[in-house]
């Protein structure tokens, strides 16, 4: 890996199965490293290549050579999109054993542009002011400081460079009236595979009652069910199967984090601010800027 550095690594990795390793391999984001290896390849779907552009709004044209720094990378769904559709150098970090899964499946695709380590944001191996671009796609509601998070993805912009995140929105009141947040506090210190087999048996039945809601007048009431929200959130076009494993990945995703702190789009965009970037571009969840 990584036979054209752009951006020098701290010195000081254990290199564990091929990858630098910048953190203590047990941490608060060990139910993704299983999520993500189990589930490794259920998302990588052409519906990432959509979910990149509409974030970020960058271009192929503006992304050739340029050092792209991917934050809280996940198994890699939108790493593989930027190996597969850009020249970009991408530099892709994860907390979490995650950066495994993205190894398997995007090692090949180009090594010489692919630079994948573990570590925190919070601690990220690389000098301030390196990159051209930064991106951090559902990421920041799981760590434990939202605006220390996007201070620290704001630091490692050049002066100019543009950042681009997504996160879990606030609406209003009833953002929390939901059946994930009065769950969590039991749901999210159970062991994973526990977890996981609990959702795996109340599935079927789930995703009839969310069907069954979901076109109707009724449908607000999909809320109360302790299921992801698929009409919202799934591409259209999945097999019965590929929704169903979707749906059990999602499901697990929402019960079992650490940490789940939606924000509101204006809070977000504050933060931008406070932290020295001025903010470009915003939508419902989404907030883009580049660092004076
Ligand atoms: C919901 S997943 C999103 C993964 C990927 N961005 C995607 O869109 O598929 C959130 C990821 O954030 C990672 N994460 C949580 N806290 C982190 C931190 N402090 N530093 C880096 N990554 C972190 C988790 O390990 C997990 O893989």
């Amino acid at each position: 890996m990584g036979a054209r550095v752009t951006v020098e690594l701290r010195g000081d990795a254990r290199i564990v199965n091929g990858i630098p390793r910048y953190v203590d391999l047990d941490n608060y984001s060990e139910s993704f490293g299983f999520q993500w290896n189990m589930f490794d390849r259920t998302q990588l779907h052409r519906h990432s290549s959509e979910m990149f552009w509409h974030l970020t709004g960058w271009t192929k044209e503006e992304l050739v050579g340029v050092d792209l720094l991917e934050a809280g990378a996940g198994a890699g769904r939108l790493s593989r999109v930027i190996l597969e559709e850009t020249e970009a150098n991408l530099y892709a970090l994860d907390y979490s054993s995650a950066v495994e899964a993205n190894l398997r499946s995007n090692g090949a695709i180009a090594p010489e542009r692919f630079h994948l380590c573990q570590a925190s944001i919070y601690d990220m191996p690389y000098p301030d002011g390196s990159f051209d671009k930064v991106l951090c796609r559902g990421v920041l509601q799981h760590t434990p400081n939202f605006e220390e998070s996007v201070r620290a993805l704001i630091a490692k912009a050049k002066h100019g460079g543009e950042i681009a995140v997504d996160f879990y929105e606030v609406r209003g009141w009833w953002t929390k009236i939901n059946a994930k947040y009065m769950l969590r506090p039991f749901t999210k210190g159970m062991p994973n595979e526990k977890l996981l087999g609990l959702i795996d048996r109340n599935l079927d039945w789930m995703m009839k009652a969310h069907d069954a809601l979901a076109g109707t007048p009724l449908r607000h009431l999909t809320r109360f069910l302790p299921l992801v929200d698929i009409a919202g959130t799934f591409p259209p076009d999945l097999t019965p199967a590929q929704r169903r494993e979707w749906a059990l990945l999602d499901t697990f995703d929402m019960f079992s984090p650490e940490y789940d702190n939606p924000q509101t789009t204006a809070a977000v965009a504050q933060m931008f601010t406070r932290a020295g970037a001025d903010v470009t571009f915003t939508a419902p969840g989404i907030v883009r800027g580049v660092r004076r």
